[in-house]
């Protein structure tokens, strides 16, 4: 099967899913979208209320922050792939419990395979520690991750992970834009042959 009919069959399942409760309370589940080719991979945390009536991910306050990122190192939302842990929006944007991480996390080890990206951007400190543990590497705080690459051999690739404050701190802290302005310049050399034109 190709990557896009994987990619098909996998958004089926998460439309479906009914494998925790938060299927009961959301709107929309998030699938995730962008080019299933994608050199970056970036993570959120979930959807909020925008994402959730929209069923898309990050089309509020934190997204138009995330487009300014992308579009600083020379993409667009159609470049690269944005996902999140869980699928479906917690009530009030609360929390993510570890049981509806560990239920969800099946359908992003399966956007991380189908898309084998080369650098994945967890953004936040959930994303962060969900992605360090995949990959086995110490997590301690996103403030003392954040920006710095971390490479990893898996079986077929090297893989890079960069660490970023999740793009909505910046909402309510202008400092947090420069430093996510400057910790994402770290991409750059890995931005290859994927590009749309
Ligand atoms: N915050 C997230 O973590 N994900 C979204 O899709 C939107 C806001």
């Amino acid at each position: 099967m190709s990557v896009s009919n994987e990619m098909q069959t996998l958004s089926e399942h998460i439309i479906n899913c009914k494998r925790c409760e938060l299927y009961k309370t959301r709107k929309n589940p998030v699938v995730g979208e962008g080019s299933d080719n994608a050199d970056l991979l970036f993570i959120g945390e979930a959807p909020g209320s925008n994402e959730d009536k929209q069923g898309r991910p990050f089309v509020g306050r934190a997204g138009r922050i995330l487009e300014e990122l992308i579009d600083s190192i020379g993409l667009n939302r159609s470049d690269i792939y944005i996902a999140n842990i869980l699928k479906c929006r917690p009530p009030n944007n609360r929390n993510p419990t570890k049981n509806e991480i560990q239920t969800c996390a099946p359908y992003l080890e399966k956007q991380i395979d189908l898309i084998n990206p080369s650098v994945i951007l967890p953004m936040g400190s959930f994303a962060t520690e969900f992605i360090f543990e995949k990959f086995n590497l110490p997590f301690t705080k996103i403030s003392k991750l954040h920006g710095k690459l971390f490479s990893k051999q898996t079986l077929y690739h090297q893989i890079r992970i960069l660490p970023l404050y999740h793009p909505a701190v910046a909402t309510y802290n202008p400092n947090k834009k420069s430093v996510l302005l400057e910790d994402i310049k770290q991409v750059k050399p890995f931005i290859l042959s994927k590009k749309t034109v």
